[in-house]
């Protein structure tokens, strides 16, 4: 989730660069730097670049969460005159920490040549060994190093800026969008895209590129897309674009009439309504890159070794909010596919009762912002009780991820709107990856089986989608419950945890009593509250329980109950009992809370707009909790 800017065409580059990566701090970022190439002498005020005969690259790059850009700014005062080609970044941290090392633009061994990068290069391991070998020197742990020094290959042998990019975007896999410029060729910058946005502009002379449209606004309203696997070359007033094959293609013209703050919500009414949609994406990169040649699963940041898990007889899995829903679906899956006890728990009252911990315990946290201080301070006591503590979380180097073991990201982008929604389908999918691993190296599932859910992984972005595109049917649902004051929210197996997240995204958004429940467990008592009037949302996506279900639907029908079921497409059994369906496309079960828990954030964020309430500032809710 990277904030890409780039001109060429303007003397005084600066000001637009700063003013651009100002426009695109919405979508977060943990560092930033620039890079222009200048007339003469002049070298690199941050790390390794420099002079050569027709310019040089000047870099400054700066670290520091939030501060960063301003740090770039003091930095960048000293920038020398005379700028041609000029590109900017923020970066959010994949791969490395959110250092200045790490921040982009990076550069070639020459120093003459510098790329910025949105996305996730997945051969980038394989890449670094091969570059390494052939003698290049890479200073930073990015993914994005290797392919400035894949174009420095190339135009060593004599290729231009654009040819030596075009073959370099011929070696990589993964999701990109890039723009590369070489003191060679002072006036160019080289574009392209795959599976993350870029948008081009003109005006007066000047050529732009940014990963979207906020920053391009206050320049120009003539604004291009550049659509998947096409290259962009960029000179001053000029746009050439091409696909990775070399035809020339026409840039399709976009209408913009949004203002700075509707460009940043994407359109959107609200962040949250961007951040649902992103959920595709949100899962696809927490899965890319997670898989060696063979198909086994390789998890590079998680720092604890195979022996050290297959010493684990016991897991404990410790959070709050979505991010303990995110874990009680994990443990069924774990459970399933591993054969080890799987415990989840609340971490504000974890720290505070005997939890049982040994050197054999796995203490998984999982938090979002990795800040949270209830969950710090119960991995913490996990790991003062010698349990080995592995952190999933969203953000580089939170402080929960550098104090523990091990760390697995979820790869969601930073997440504005308060109500989690797409970092809780990462966490889901970033915990069902852990599990799958541990059944690899303990060796309770086979390849094949290992392989088969990972695939099935693989499409949930696309199912994500048809999920997302049927939020009319849920709106039309919402209006007929604009009356309704108590809900229930039920499910069995990994149905509960579902039921329990749309129960809470009822609560906070739409300031509705509801309660999640056991399907199986109402008839011990809370069966007493339904009465005409009680909106019962149930869970009916198939899975072992899926009968059982339905005859725990059927009592509260037959007491009054209003029933909205969540169902797999075609499912009439399931139709037969309810009032309304929510219907999802199907999948296999212990994944499927990935797809079912979205029309649940759809009606959520329905009903809170239906009665009148913001989505993305719910009452007495902050987004990071750090008090107890
Ligand atoms: C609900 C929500 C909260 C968080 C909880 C934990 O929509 O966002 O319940 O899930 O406060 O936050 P993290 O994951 O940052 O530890």
């Amino acid at each position: 989730m990277c904030g890409i800017i780039g001109v060429t065409g303007e003397a005084d580059a600066v000001p637009l660069l700063l003013g651009a990566l100002h426009q695109l701090e919405y979508r977060g970022y943990d560092s930033a730097g620039i890079a222009m190439v200048v007339d003469g002498e002049s070298a690199d005020a941050g790390a390794g670049a420099g002079p050569g005969p027709a310019g040089a690259i000047w870099r400054v790059r700066a670290a520091g969460g939030t501060d960063s850009v301003a740090k770039l700014a003091e930095l960048a005062a000293d920038a020398p005159q005379g700028h041609h080609a000029a590109i900017g970044h923020t970066r959010w941290a994949t791969h490395g920490s959110p250092t200045a090392e790490n921040a982009h633009p990076h550069t070639d061994c020459t120093g003459r040549l510098a790329i910025i990068h949105n996305g996730i290069i997945e051969n980038h391991a394989e890449l670094r060994a091969e570059l390494e070998a052939a003698g290049h020197t890479l200073t930073s742990a990015t993914d994005t190093e290797v392919m400035a020094h894949l174009i420095e290959q190339d135009m060593a042998g004599g290729a231009s800026l654009p040819e030596a990019t075009r073959s370099m975007l011929r070696r990589v896999r993964g999701a990109f969008s890039i723009a590369a410029i070489s003191a060679d060729e002072p006036d160019t910058i080289v574009a392209a895209r795959r599976s993350t946005p870029l948008v081009l502009g003109l005006h007066d002379g000047m050529a732009l590129l940014a990963s979207d449209i906020p920053a391009l606004i206050g320049h120009t309203r003539r604004v291009f897309a550049l659509a998947d696997d096409e290259l962009a070359v960029l000179r001053p007033g000029s746009l050439e674009v091409t696909t990775l094959d070399g035809v020339a293609v026409e840039p399709e013209q976009l209408t913009i009439t949004w203002d700075v703050e509707a460009a940043q919500k994407g359109g959107f009414a609200d962040f949250m309504s961007k951040e649902m949609h992103e959920q595709p994406d949100a899962v696809a990169d927490t899965l890319l890159d997670r898989r060696g040649r063979g198909g086994e699963l390789i998890l590079d940041e998680m720092r604890l070794s195979a022996d050290d898990l297959r010493a684990i007889d016991k897991v404990f899995i410790v959070a709050c909010g979505s991010s303990y829903h995110a874990a009680l679906v994990a443990k069924y899956a774990i459970e399933h596919w591993v054969k080890v006890p799987v415990e989840v728990d609340i971490a504000s009252e974890f720290r505070y009762r005997d939890p049982v911990l040994n050197g054999r315990t796995l203490c998984v946290g999982v938090s979002q912002s990795g800040e949270t201080l209830d969950t710090s301070e119960a991995v913490r006591e996990a790991a003062r009780l010698g349990a080995k503590v592995l952190v999933v979380s969203n953000v580089v180097d939170s402080s929960m991820a550098r104090a523990a073991d091990g760390v697995l990201y979820t790869r969601a982008g930073p997440e504005i709107g308060v109500a989690s929604t797409k970092c809780h389908l990462a966490q889901i999918v970033a915990l069902e990856v852990l599990g799958l691993y541990l059944a690899q190296i303990l060796g309770t599932q086979p390849a094949s089986k290992i392989n088969e859910i990972l695939n099935a992984m693989e499409v949930l972005p696309g199912l994500i989608t048809e999920a997302l595109a049927r939020a009319g049917d849920v709106d039309d649902v919402a209006s007929k419950l604009t009356d309704a004051r108590d809900f229930f929210f039920l499910g069995r197996h990994v149905g509960y945890p579902v039921a329990l997240e749309g129960a809470l995204k009822l609560k906070e958004l739409a300031y509705l009593r509801a309660e999640g429940y056991p399907a199986g467990e109402l008839k011990h008592g809370p069966i007493a509250l339904i009465e005409p009037g009680t909106v019962v949302v149930g869970i009916a996506t198939r899975n072992p329980l899926w009968e059982k279900m339905l005859s725990n639907v059927a009592e509260v029908r037959s007491r009054g109950a209003t029933v909205v079921l969540v169902a797999d497409d075609g499912d009439e059994e399931s139709a037969a009992v309810a009032d309304h369906v929510l219907w999802v496309p199907p999948t296999y079960p212990l994944i499927a809370p990935v797809i079912g828990v979205v029309p649940l954030q759809q009606l959520a964020y329905r009903l809170a707009r239906l009665h009148g309430h913001d989505p993305d500032r719910p009452r007495n809710l902050a987004k990071t909790v750090t008090v107890e």
